[in-house]
């Protein structure tokens, strides 16, 4: 960008922004990379198969090393010179303490906004001012936002200006969610791998991720639930998944989604049965309604969600080793009384996005090595 071009820039109403917006996303995906590395976090599509693998040896290093008190003064100096801004204008529960806890495990301050009503966008502050008066402040905006699109807006916004951090993206409208993708990937690979190990199957177990080969069950609002999106986009980094697409009618998963399985060989089965459909599932993945996306005032009511919930009848028809999984908060998708019963992993998937975030974070600023190279002192 030219000095004149740069002074000319006026985010909010250039029509560059809506031109980039509209664009295919793999042709957009290099602007959110930096020296090869992913530089802003926006869509689950950014990830590969060898960053998945590397983001959770990080992981499980990071619960290692955090094990000692030693480990966890070394793991909390990495990031002590950097600052994060949680910008959490939508409801938020787990994503905003997860990222808030994964900043102090690494040594970071933090600053929050978490109702735009609270802040100069009340006042009609432009998006572009508001982020940017972020960038003053923060090494790296975290972000959850009602609109699709409004992480990667800014993120686009923050590189034409004089202050670009990098953005990652805590939920876009009933768009993508690629971070609560990355902590379900790591779930799923950890218990369906320790699943493996205790069906005697030692070899599979170490050969690949636990996800390889296995069918998995994606139920309940498929149409604007922003996880169950974001997570059908990580599967193309895995060999031979399938799909089992439980949905009520009107709650089907959306054409970009099923054309993208389609593209990537992934084979999907969609049904509005549910027992069928997770008969023979080796995973579960429950999800409540996004009435907070309904386009009319009580569209979702009329939908008769009562059959897509897991109830303890349905424990003893679905497999033993098979795991169930639920991004959180519930309603009444999954009776409390499966809590106890071992294959139910939603506590333990909670808890995981702290850590996969921070070992997000810290490759965001280049640290893995420092902690993946970290060897605690012999006394
Ligand atoms: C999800 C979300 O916000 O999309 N929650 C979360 O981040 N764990 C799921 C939901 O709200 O249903």
């Amino acid at each position: 960008m030219t000095e004149a071009e740069h002074v000319s820039f006026q985010p909010e109403t250039d029509r560059n922004w809506e031109a980039f917006y509209k664009q295919d996303v793999s042709a957009k995906i290099p602007s959110f990379s930096r020296d090869g590395r992913i530089y802003d976090c926006i869509y689950a599509q950014q990830f590969n198969r060898p960053l998945l693998d590397e983001l959770f040896t990080i992981t499980d290093k990071l619960r290692d090393i955090t094990k000692t008190v030693e480990g966890e003064d070394y793991v909390s100096s990495l990031l002590r010179n950097k600052r994060t801004m949680l910008w959490f204008t939508q409801p938020s529960t787990r994503t905003f303490l997860s990222f808030l806890n994964a900043c102090q495990i690494l040594g970071m301050n933090t600053s929050d906004i978490r109702d735009a009503k609270t802040s100069s966008e009340a006042k009609l502050e432009t998006f572009y001012d508001t982020v940017r008066t972020f960038s003053s402040y923060a090494d790296v905006l975290v972000m959850r936002h009602p609109e699709a699109g409004a992480a990667e807006k800014a993120a686009w916004t923050l590189k034409a200006g004089d202050r670009p951090i990098p953005v990652l993206n805590g939920g876009s409208g009933p768009d993508q969610h690629p971070t609560q993708a990355l902590l379900d990937v790591y779930t799923l690979d950890r218990y369906l791998q320790r699943n493996m190990k205790r069906n005697g199957d030692q070899a599979s177990a170490e050969r690949g991720s636990g996800i390889d080969g296995k069918k998995i069950a994606l139920v309940g609002d498929l149409k604007r639930g922003r996880t169950v999106r974001s997570l059908a986009y990580l599967m193309k980094n895995y060999w031979d998944v399938e799909l089992t697409l439980i949905a009520p009618e009107q709650f089907k998963m959306e054409s970009d989604i099923r054309g993208f399985l389609d593209k990537h060989g992934i084979p999907y089965h969609e049904t509005d049965n549910f027992e069928e459909g997770i008969r023979d599932a080796d995973a579960i993945y429950m999800t409540r309604v996004q009435d907070e996306h309904d386009a009319t005032k009580g569209e979702s009511a009329k939908v008769d969600y009562s059959g897509f919930g897991l109830k303890p009848k349905h424990m003893r028809m679905i497999k033993k080793s098979c795991i169930i999984m639920h991004p959180l908060p519930r309603r009444t998708e999954i009776d409390s009384e499966i809590d106890q019963d071992p294959r139910a992993v939603y506590w333990k998937q909670e808890r995981n996005g702290m850590w996969v975030r921070a070992a997000l974070m810290s490759y965001v600023f280049k640290k893995e090595g420092d902690i993946l190279g970290y060897n605690p002192v012999k006394k």
